[in-house]
C-alpha cells in the first residue's frame, strides 16, 4: 500500500542537471555564471552574519522590494521573493492550477514546469514552436481547465526570443495568465517588464542564478499588478528567503555596473562558442541567453558529452522526443569555452 496520492506515484520527478560536489569540473552544464559575484555580496553576507542569525528575517524582503522596484520602475507591492525563481514558479502553479486543470507551456522548454503540473495533480499541454520559433495564436486559444501559460524568453534550450508586443498580444487574447520566465533575460535585448503595468495577466519572472553569478544563494522574484502578488503571499511560506540571501540579493542588485561588465563578457563569449561551434559544423541557433543549443550532423551528442566529462567539462546532452537531441553549452570564461572547444575538435 502507498501512503502517497497517486499523481506523485506516477510521476518520474525533476532531474537537475549534475552538480559533482567532489573534483574540479569546467561547470558548462547548469547555465550559472563563470565569475565571482560583486563585491559588494560578500560584504552584505558579512554585515548580517555579524549581526546574526537568531532572528526570522523579513516575510516580505521589503528592501529588496524597494530597490528592485526603483530599478525596474514599478511599484514595490509589485514585487513577490522566492527561494530561487523555481520557487515562484511552485507558489505560481500551486495558488493558480487545481487538480484536473491545465497547465500550458511551449515544446521544448522547461521540463520544471511539467513536474510542477504533475504536482498538482493539473495535466499540461505543451505548444511545439513554430519553425522560426514564434508561438503559433493556439498558444492563447480557451482550453477547457487552462489556469496558467507559462513562456521562458529567452527559452530553455534554444535561447532564442519571443519580441515582447507579440507576448503582450498572447497575453491579452489568454483566457488565463501568463508567466514570461525572464530568467536570462538580462543577456538578451529586450524583456517584458514594462508590459505588467498595461495587461494583469501578464507576469515576469527574474532570477539571480544566472546575470548575478548567485545560483548557490537561491533567490529570484516576480513582478505582477499589486492584486496578484496579494493573492500570492497567502501561498508562499511565511519565510521564504533567509536573512543572507535577502542581504546579498539586494546588495547584488544594486550594483549596476557589476551587472552591465559581466552581461558584456558574456555576450562577447557567446558569439565566441557560437563561432567556434560553427567552425566544427555545428548547427547553432542564436542565443539570447547564456548558452547555446548545438548539434552535429555526424556526431552523437551522448558521446562528445562522455568524452568531454572524462577531461572534466560538463555540459548538457538533452534529448526531446519528437524535437531532437543535441547540446546545451553554457557560455563560461573565454578559458573555459577555448578548453571546451579545443576537447570537441580532437573529437571531431
Ligand atoms: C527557464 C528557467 N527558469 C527558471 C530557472 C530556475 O532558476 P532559479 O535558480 O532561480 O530557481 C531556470 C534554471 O535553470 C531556467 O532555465
Amino acid at each position: 500500500m502507498s501512503y502517497f496520492r497517486p499523481e506523485i506515484e506516477a510521476m518520474q520527478g525533476y532531474v537537475p542537471g549534475e552538480q559533482p560536489q567532489v573534483g574540479k569540473f569546467i561547470k558548462l552544464n547548469t547555465n550559472e555564471n563563470p565569475y565571482p559575484p560583486s563585491p559588494a555580496v560578500t560584504r552584505a553576507v558579512t554585515a548580517t552574519l555579524e549581526r546574526g542569525l537568531a532572528r526570522y528575517p523579513d516575510p516580505l524582503a521589503a528592501g529588496f522590494c524597494q530597490r528592485a522596484a526603483e530599478l525596474y520602475g514599478v511599484d514595490p507591492d509589485s514585487i513577490l521573493c522566492g527561494n530561487g525563481s523555481d520557487e515562484i514558479l511552485t507558489i505560481l502553479t500551486r495558488a493558480l492550477v487545481g487538480q484536473g486543470e491545465l497547465v500550458r507551456f511551449p515544446y521544448p522548454s522547461y521540463v520544471l514546469y511539467r513536474t510542477l503540473a504533475e504536482i498538482q495533480g493539473a495535466r499540461h499541454e505543451e505548444v511545439p514552436f513554430d519553425a522560426d520559433w514564434s508561438l503559433p495564436n493556439a498558444f492563447a486559444a480557451p482550453a477547457p481547465g487552462l489556469k496558467l501559460s507559462i513562456v521562458p524568453n529567452p527559452n530553455s534550450p534554444t535561447g532564442t526570443m519571443i519580441p515582447p508586443a507579440r507576448l503582450l498580444e498572447l497575453a491579452e487574447q489568454s483566457p488565463c495568465p501568463l508567466l514570461v520566465d525572464e530568467a536570462y533575460a538580462d543577456f538578451a535585448e529586450t524583456n517584458c517588464v514594462s508590459l505588467v503595468a498595461q495587461c494583469d495577466r501578464l507576469m515576469v519572472s527574474r532570477t539571480l542564478s544566472k546575470s548575478y553569478g548567485l545560483a548557490g544563494l537561491r533567490f529570484g522574484f516576480l513582478i505582477a499588478q499589486p492584486q496578484i502578488i496579494e493573492q500570492l503571499r497567502k501561498v508562499k511560506d511565511s519565510y521564504n528567503c533567509d536573512a543572507l540571501s535577502i542581504a546579498a540579493a539586494t546588495a547584488a542588485i544594486d550594483d549596476t555596473a557589476w551587472l552591465a561588465d559581466n552581461r558584456a563578457k558574456i555576450v562577447a563569449t557567446r558569439q565566441r562558442l557560437t563561432d567556434g561551434l560553427q567552425r566544427l559544423g555545428f548547427k547553432v541557433i542564436p542565443s539570447q541567453a547564456n548558452f547555446v543549443w548545438a548539434q552535429h550532423p555526424q556526431h552523437e551528442p551522448r558521446p562528445m558529452y562522455e568524452n568531454l566529462k572524462k577531461n572534466r567539462i560538463l555540459i548538457r546532452p538533452m534529448n526531446y522526443p519528437n524535437w531532437g537531441e543535441g547540446l546545451r553549452i553554457s557560455v563560461g570564461t573565454d578559458d573555459q569555452i577555448d578548453a571546451c572547444l579545443g576537447l570537441l575538435e580532437a573529437m571531431i
